[in-house]
């Protein structure tokens, strides 16, 4: 069946043979934004999030064909290289990564806290952030990035 999403401002097709297809595989595989990765694929993570309207979800769990007409951003829509995105600015200030798999998972869930949050304390963004994972231990950059997006942001 033919699929039309609106993903990073541009209206696209895919064709999809299975209507529970996970919206992940729709991005990586159809629209090859390797931005959400797969990590658990049963939304204990994070890795796979990316927004819908706004919001942080879990694409990995999420049917592409329930989508509807929401927008869909992905970590590639988040930002450009001329003007990245105050959690991308930080992310690279504080140097965050080891090994990066789990970015994808932590910007984009603070991107939609810090969205609707301004001035956040730390717990609050440690409450926000809580269902994300990082294997190789960043969490200390993590929380120093974010909290450095935050006052960029206001
Ligand atoms: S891959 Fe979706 S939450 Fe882990
Ligand atoms: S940097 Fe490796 S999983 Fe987070």
């Amino acid at each position: 069946m033919r699929k039309s999403l609106n993903v990073n401002g541009r209206t696209v097709q895919i064709t999809i043979d299975d209507p529970d297809m996970p919206l992940l595989y729709a991005l990586r595989d159809n629209l090859a934004l390797h931005g959400p990765r797969f990590g658990c694929g049963l939304a204990q993570c994070g890795a796979c999030t990316v927004h819908m309207d706004g919001q942080a979800i879990r694409s990995c769990i999420t049917p592409v064909s329930s989508i509807g007409d929401a927008k869909i951003v992905t970590l590639a829509g988040l930002g450009t290289p001329d003007k990245p995105h105050p959690l991308q600015t930080a992310y690279v200030e504080e140097q965050v990564p080891q090994c990066g798999y789990c970015i994808n998972g932590w910007i984009m869930t603070a991107a939609s806290f810090l969205a609707t949050k301004k001035k956040p304390t730390e717990a609050e963004i440690k409450t926000a952030l809580e269902g994300v994972k990082c294997r190789c231990g960043t969490h200390v950059s993590i929380l120093k990035a974010v909290k450095r997006a935050a006052e960029m942001m206001g």
